[in-house]
């Protein structure tokens, strides 16, 4: 009996490294990690050792026979990615491929940063607790005898881990207590509460640290550019998502759920996070970690029907096959596909087995009447999944009333009373940082910051904001090994004040 990997896998591959048999797929070092949604057991190889369900830090391993009626498809879909490949080209074919994943190779341990015997310990500050800043740790404390200062503006420490992750999400939300582990390392000083840029300045935290890393995220929401954007009614799920997870700078009363119909503009994981929880008996989550204001408005909502408006067809759409796959087993929910454009059916139909589109095969499809009331008499609460559909305008009056649309069939309304952007989050400019409008990034190469020495920056505001938790680990990983390398060239400048004068003036600067 093997082992699967489920729903919440991150792609970290901290599993990787302890399996013994090396059957988990594909590993950092291969092609498809870049793109994959989720690592994978090979049933034929796995020996029931257990080792990766011990090491995974948000509980996606189980033995296949333990699988609850809700994972067991996952079975299934580890054992199917090994099938596939072998229907590939194999090495000898074609001499540039990568070996695919039955390729069972062993690959040597690498240690690709070595450090002078000699080489003192560096005081790094890491401005930002979430995943990028505290993978950036984890790394300088596990493999250098640096001394880290970790510097949060929340009073909260874990960034999204805590303030972004959907509460029906525990075992994903227990990263946090992977992480946690090192607030309290000996070489960690943790300062919450403090804002850089606000608080303390760029130039003083830099002035008592040979090196400052910036993992801040991105903070703000992308914006559609349409009429009516700012309509009441119309809302960010940056703000829905900080409102149900108590988000100490989100007002309770921020989000109203007295309309019978949301549209969330949005096809990735965050729209379906938020699509899920309010469409959710609430009393499923009354044992999370949800504000008990959230909480209470859940209970009062009168939210009966989700429309998740895609731009594209179900064969491209955003969010992962996994968390798809979520959404059927939800409780006295309905799918729906709306069956507006010939294509959308086509596309389900035509999907291969290992395609996202073919999870809405058996989705009822129709034609949706958008005049019907979404309380009509009989009618359980439902996800309508609208593709090839891009917003155009919020319509209303002093409020939302309807997201017009356009797509094959030309534009068309859906009445609403609310709607929800889930286009994607945004980082912000950071004081000093060379920015980059488009993508919403701090310029820099290989994690240096361009045009400075001794700045870092590891995450979403390096990378944009983009992929699961697991994928700040091999950033982090490329930037610290950029500030190694520039500590051994000795290009980082040297600090001028020590790590007691820093605490002294955190604590006197501290907000909250
Ligand atoms: C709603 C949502 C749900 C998600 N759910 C999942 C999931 O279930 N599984 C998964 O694998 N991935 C999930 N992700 C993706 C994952 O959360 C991100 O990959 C990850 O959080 C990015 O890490 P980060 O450290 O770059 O940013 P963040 O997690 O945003 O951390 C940034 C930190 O910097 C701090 N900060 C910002 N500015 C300052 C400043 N000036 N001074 C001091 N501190 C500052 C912030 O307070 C914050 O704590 C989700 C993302 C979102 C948006
Ligand atoms: N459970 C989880 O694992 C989990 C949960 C939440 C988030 N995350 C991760 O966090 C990252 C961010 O997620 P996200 O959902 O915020 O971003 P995302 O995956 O980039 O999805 C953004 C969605 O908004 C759409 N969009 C963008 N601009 C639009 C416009 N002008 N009009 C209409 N639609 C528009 C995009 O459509 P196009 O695709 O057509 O551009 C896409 O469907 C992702 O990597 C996600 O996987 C993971
Ligand atoms: S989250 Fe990490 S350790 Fe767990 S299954 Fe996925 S890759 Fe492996
Ligand atoms: S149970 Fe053991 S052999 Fe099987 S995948 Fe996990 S670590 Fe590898």
């Amino acid at each position: 009996m093997a082992y699967a990997i489920t729903q919440t896998c991150c792609n970290d591959a901290t599993c990787v490294s302890v399996c013994p048999v090396n059957c988990i797929r594909p590993t950092p070092g291969e092609r498809d990690f870049g793109s994959t949604e989720m690592l994978h057991i090979d049933p034929a190889t796995c020996i029931d050792c257990g080792a990766c369900a011990d090491a995974c830090p948000v509980d996606a391993v189980f033995p296949v026979d333990s699988l609850t009626a809700g994972q067991r498809e996952y079975a299934d879909i580890n054992a199917a990615y090994f099938e596939r490949t072998e229907e590939e080209p194999q090495p000898e074919e074609s001499p540039t491929a990568v070996p695919g994943p039955n390729f069972h190779d062993w690959g040597a341990p690498a240690f690709e940063r070595v450090l002078p015997p000699d080489f003192g310990p560096l005081r790094v500050a890491i401005v930002g607790t979430g995943p990028a800043g505290m993978y950036a740790a984890e790394d300088l404390l596990l493999h250098t005898r640096a001394d880290v200062t970790l510097v949060d503006r929340l009073p909260l420490a874990g960034g999204l881990l805590r303030y972004g992750v959907a509460p029906d999400h525990p075992a994903t939300k227990k990263a946090g207590d992977t992480f946690a582990r090192f607030h309290t390392h000996p070489r960690v000083q943790m300062h919450l509460g403090l804002d850089v840029g606000g608080d303390v300045s760029p130039e003083e935290l830099a002035a008592h640290h040979d090196a400052v890393i910036y993992a801040v995220g991105a903070a703000a929401d992308r914006r559609l550019g349409i009429p009516g954007e700012e309509r009441t009614g119309s809302v960010a799920a940056t703000t829905v998502v900080a409102w149900y997870n108590a988000h100490p700078e989100v007002a309770p009363d921020a989000v109203d759920l007295s309309a019978e119909r949301v549209v969330v503009i949005g096809n990735g994981n965050v729209a379906l996070d938020v699509a899920r929880i309010l469409v959710s008996d609430p009393e499923t989550l009354a044992d999370t970690g949800i504000a008990p204001h959230a909480l209470a408005e859940l209970r009062r909502s009168k939210v009966r029907e989700v429309v998740l408006l895609g731009r594209r067809g179900p064969d491209h759409a955003a969010y992962t096959r996994s968390e798809l796959l979520a959404l059927k087993h939800l409780p006295e929910v309905d799918l729906i596909v709306d069956d507006h454009d010939p294509r959308i059916g086509a596309a389900i139909d035509a999907a291969g087995p290992q395609d996202k589109a073919a999870v809405l095969r058996d989705v009822t499809r129709e034609t949706v009447d958008w005049s019907v009331s979404p309380g009509a008499a009989g009618r359980r609460r439902r996800i309508v999944f609208r593709f090839l559909s891009a917003p155009v305008e919020i319509r209303g009056d002093a409020h939302v009333r309807a997201v017009r649309t356009t797509g094959g069939s030309g534009e068309s309304d859906i009445p609403a009373g609310m709607a929800l952007r889930a286009i994607g989050y945004r980082g912000v400019p950071q004081a000093g940082l060379p920015f980059d409008e488009t993508t919403g990034t701090v310029r820099h190469e290989n994690g240096r910051v361009t045009g400075t020495s001794g700045t870092y920056v590891v995450g979403w505001i390096k990378r944009g904001p983009s992929g699961g938790i697991g994928a700040n680990r091999a950033c982090a990983s490329e930037t610290v090994g950029t500030l190694l390398s520039d500590a051994v060239a000795g290009t980082l400048p040297p600090p001028t004040g020590g790590p007691r004068a820093f605490h002294r003036l955190a604590r006197r600067r501290r907000r909250r």
